[in-house]
Formats: C-alpha cells, sequence, structure tokens
C-alpha cells in the first residue's frame, strides 16, 4: 500500500520533520522504510535519534513483521517475468528476467549486455499478457552507451508505438560512482511515482573500477559497492521490481581450471545477484548464454542472437 507522507501519518512525529522529510523528497512512508536510518539523517538534515524513529515507525506502518507463509505464497504469485524475445533466453532465465530479483548479465565488450538491456526496456512495458511487466522503466547509463534510436528501432520493429516506448523510459547518465549511489537512492522514489517496473543500471561496476584503483582502495570500493547493490536489492523486493546490472569480465591468466574470464565485482556482485548469466560472442550475430551459480538452474549454454529487432532466438 502506497502512502503519502503527511503531518500526522506517523505517530508522535513533529510536523517540522515532515516537512523535512517531505523537501528531502521522501513523498511516501514507504520511501522512508526502505532507506537506512542513517542515510535519512544526512539526506534530510535531522539528528540520527529522529531520524532512527521516524524509520522505525514508517517500517511498522509498511510492514507488520511476520506474516503467515500463505501471503508469503500469494507475494511470490506476484512476481512478474519479463520476455527478452529469446525463448531460449528465457528458459535459462527460468521464464524471463524476474522481479523481486537482481539479474547480471555478465560479459565482454560486445557480447550483448546493451543488447539485451534495450530489448527489455522496450518488452517491460509490454501488458502481462504479452510478456512485459506492464510498467516503465528506469535506465542508469554510466557509459554513454543508451542511444534511443536503437531502442526505436527494436520498438518499431515490433510494430510498437515507438514513441510512447521511449515516453516510458527514465534515462540518467551517471557521471561518476557517487553520482550513480545518488541515483540509485533516489529510486524508491522514483519507483513508485513512475510506475517503474524494470531498472537498468549499465554498467553497474565501469565507475567503480575506473575509480578505486589498487589493493588500497579495494575495500573501500567493495563497501560503496555493497551499499549500492543492497539499496537495489531492497527496490527489488519492496516494490516488485525487475533489476538488471551488466557486468565487465576480468581475464584472469593464472586460472589453471575452468573460464579465465571472471565476473567484476568480487563477492559482494555474486552475492547480490540471484540470477547471474555469462555471455559470449558467438559465430556472426549470435551470442552464446550460460547461467552460472545458480541455486535452481541447471548449468546451461543456449544460444540467441541480435538483430535489427532486438534480441531473438538464433536460427537453427
Ligand atoms: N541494429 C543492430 N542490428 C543488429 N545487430 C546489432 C545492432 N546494433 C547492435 N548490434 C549488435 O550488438 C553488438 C553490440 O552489443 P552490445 O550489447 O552493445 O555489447 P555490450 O556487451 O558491450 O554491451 C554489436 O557488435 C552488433 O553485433
Ligand atoms: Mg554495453
Amino acid at each position: 500500500m502506497t502512502e503519502v507522507l503527511e503531518p500526522g501519518i506517523l505517530k508522535g512525529v513533529a510536523s517540522t520533520t515532515v516537512n523535512k522529510l517531505l523537501k528531502a523528497g521522501f513523498t511516501t512512508v514507504k520511501a522512508i522504510a526502505v532507506t537506512p536510518a542513517r542515510e535519512i539523517a544526512d539526506v534530510a538534515g535531522m539528528g540520527s535519534d529522529t531520524a532512527l524513529k521516524v524509520c522505525r515507525l514508517a517500517r511498522m506502518h509498511v510492514d507488520p513483521g511476520f506474516i503467515p507463509a500463505l501471503e508469503v505464497l500469494e507475494m511470490r504469485k506476484s512476481m512478474l517475468k519479463c520476455t527478452t524475445s529469446s525463448s531460449e533466453l528465457d528458459r535459462i532465465f527460468g521464464g524471463g528476467v524476474e522481479t523481486g530479483s537482481i539479474t547480471e548479465l555478465i560479459g565482454e565488450f560486445g557480447s550483448g549486455k546493451t543488447q539485451i538491456c534495450f530489448t527489455l526496456s522496450v518488452n517491460a512495458q509490454l501488458s502481462k499478457e504479452e510478456g512485459g511487466l506492464g510498467g516503465n522503466v528506469c535506465a542508469i547509463d554510466t557509459e554513454g552507451t543508451f542511444m534511443p534510436e536503437r531502442v526505436m528501432q527494436i520498438a518499431q520493429e515490433k510494430g510498437l508505438d515507438a514513441e510512447k516506448i521511449l515516453e516510458g523510459i527514465l534515462v540518467a547518465r551517471a557521471y561518476n560512482s557517487e553520482h550513480q549511489a545518488i541515483l540509485i537512492s533516489s529510486l524508491p522514489e522514483l519507483v513508485e511515482r513512475s510506475n517503474i517496473k524494470l531498472v537498468i543500471v549499465d554498467s553497474m561496476i565501469g565507475h567503480f573500477r575506473g575509480e578505486y584503483i589498487g589493493r588500497a582502495n579495494l575495500s573501500m570500493r567493495q563497501q560503496k559497492l555493497a551499499s549500492c547493490l543492497s539499496h537495489l536489492l531492497r527496490v527489488a523486493e519492496a516494490f516488485n521490481v525487475a533489476i538488471v546490472l551488466t557486468n565487465q569480465v576480468l581475464a584472469t591468466p593464472d586460472t589453471m581450471y575452468g573460464d579465465p574470464n571472471k565476473p567484476t565485482g568480487g563477492h559482494v556482485m555474486a552475492h547480490a545477484c540471484t540470477h547471474r548469466v555469462f555471455l559470449r560472442k558467438g559465430k556472426q550475430n549470435t551470442r552464446l548464454a550460460r547461467v552460472i551459480d545458480s541455486p535452481s538452474l541447471p548449468e546451461e549454454r543456449i544460444r540467441f542472437a541480435i538483430t535489427g529487432a532486438g534480441i531473438v532466438d538464433a536460427e537453427e
């Protein structure tokens, strides 16, 4: 339930405090409930005790704590799956890209990560019956690779109203990791206000890797990355949104066994992402995809293709 934040709704919280929260962009009770108290204190400029109290009250409002398992089942039924337009790719995702969790696309340059994101940005706006999520899309572009013309082409090839599709995608260019973190922490408000059902961060790691260089900075980098990822996970769960992140690979030439290309971001990325898919270039326009680290899906290699219409099944 979306409760608009207004004086009196949180018992015992002064209206001056509520006004500070509103000014800082917390327009709903839920937005407060999913934000750490420390951050509320910083952003809204209030003492940590007040922030803690506000946070606790907001959480009680939206989350009564334990709920019957039957309700958990109902909640899981509300999970939606967005088609990638490739039935093979959908299959290894367990039916499509899921809401409520984070999906990670891993691969070298040109492996199709951004093209999958573009295709999903179009498909997410389709109705649930058509394999979409029936909502809008938010894209955080860290590499300057978001191309509206290409999204338009994909939409047109699918016979959709391309302008309407572009209107349904809110894009922000993140110029550095700090900026990226700010954009991510603004998501709870945006997601509620604009009926966002898919959030894309392409790429999640690029800025972090570029800015925190060397062993000495690694733990700081991982801490900041973990904080961004936990925000994203909360958005996914609290608002039943699909989150898609892209990640590069790092060649580890000293690998004796297995694939020498490892996803970047270490354990922090590995823990946060429920579904991790490895992408590789194949012959011509085809690509290979493989699920890694999945608790429920087999490690299977499939093929898909990239065409004018975006992602499609590869021809036999
Ligand atoms: N309009 C198009 N028609 C067909 N293939 C395309 C089109 N646009 C891009 N591609 C393919 O997508 C590839 C780039 O994939 P991309 O998703 O941008 O890679 P990355 O994994 O680096 O994000 C190109 O090399 C090309 O093969
Ligand atoms: Mg890309």
